[in-house]
């Protein structure tokens, strides 16, 4: 755990959060082109932490990137003539959907990107204030455990911190699911994401359902159903990193969680709800109940048969999402 301030309860989080990128009367707007060479467009010297700033804290995000990219080009990770489009991945925290670009306060960005070096990337976290993690890694390969038999993959954390939040709209409510992105993979934030929309069909049909959130990831669905009402959510995932993702944000939502002794397999329990870090298979044979719902929920490009075949043995309904 970073033991930081990173992670807040989801009500404090969304007190001002309208607020959070949007830009003061005196904020800059910038007109930076970003498929142009950021050198054909201003010089280099003039970028600085004073560059575009504005007395409330904050600075529009191209201009933002544009200051990661003078490090990355002084650093000799990136050419002369990079553009803004190719320098990171710039994930906001919190991550919700904006309507217009959105102007950065501290601490409220986490970037990725391949051609990164520790040095870079320390320079990043010293100057730039907007930036709160640098990650090394590619878009292209997603984080975490495909399956079972695929070996995990993380994306290195070269400084500072990667703890982001995602704001979640649910049908009764919005839930903050927080990661460690450098361990969990990246969902980008929708106004209406498909697989809530997906959950809110199906709770339409059950009054407090028990639900088996098969492959919970960091808890999304899972708590999503214990806000609507659920009676009992089994959380289970097979990556210990989302595991551990999972209980936190059972806590940052409201749900208080006890973690468990040494039961095999158990690793946290709380009022209407168990966590567990199994392989599917190996936690078919230890749960003795039938649930009424099970989410199934496996990342693009995996085989989701055998996921289905085993939820059926468990649950009323399967959901594949
Ligand atoms: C797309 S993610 C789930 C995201 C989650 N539903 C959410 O919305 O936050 C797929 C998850 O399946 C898990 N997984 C893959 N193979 C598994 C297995 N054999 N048993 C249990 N979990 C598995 C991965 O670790 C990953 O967290
Ligand atoms: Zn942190
Ligand atoms: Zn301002």
């Amino acid at each position: 755990m970073c033991g930081s301030e990173c992670i807040k309860h989801t009500s404090l989080i969304l007190k001002d959060i309208d607020l959070f990128y949007k830009p003061c009367t005196e904020c800059k707007r910038v007109n930076f082109k970003k498929f142009s060479p950021l050198i054909s467009q201003i010089n280099l010297d003039e970028i600085d932490n004073t560059f575009g700033s504005c007395k409330c804290g904050k600075r529009h995000l191209d201009v933002v990137i544009a200051h990661i990219l003078k490090i990355m080009i002084d650093g000799g990770v990136k050419g002369e003539k990079s553009t803004l489009r190719d320098t990171c991945v710039p994930l906001i925290t919190p991550a919700y959907p904006t309507a217009s670009v959105p102007f950065l306060p501290p601490d409220s960005l986490v970037i990725l990107s391949d051609d990164l070096d520790k040095k870079c990337a320390e320079r990043i976290i010293k100057e730039v204030r907007e930036v709160k993690g640098v990650l090394k890694g590619n878009l292209k390969n997603t984080v975490g455990m495909r399956d079972a038999e695929s070996s995990p993959h993380i994306y290195e954390l070269l400084a500072g911190c990667d703890m982001r939040c995602d704001i979640v709209q649910t049908p009764s409510g919005v839930i903050g699911i927080y990661k460690y992105q450098g361990k969990i993979h990246i969902e980008f934030p929708k106004v209406k994401s498909p697989k809530i929309e997906i959950l809110k069909t199906i709770l339409r049909e059950f009054d407090h359902p028990s639900v088996l959130d098969f492959t919970c990831g960091p808890g999304t669905l899972g708590i999503a159903c214990l806000k609507a009402g659920a009676r009992k959510v089994i959380f289970n995932d097979i990556w210990p990193p989302a595991v551990e993702m999972t209980m936190i944000n059972l806590e940052a939502n409201g749900f208080p969680v006890k973690i468990s002794g040494n039961e095999e397999g158990l690793m946290a329990s709380g009022d209407g709800f168990e966590v567990y870090c199994m392989d599917i298979i190996k936690l078919k044979d230890f749960l003795d109940e039938k649930f009424d719902i099970c989410l199934v929920d496996v990342f693009p490009g995996v085989d989701s048969k055998e996921f289905v075949e085993i939820a059926s043995k468990l649950a009323q309904k399967v959901v594949l999402i």
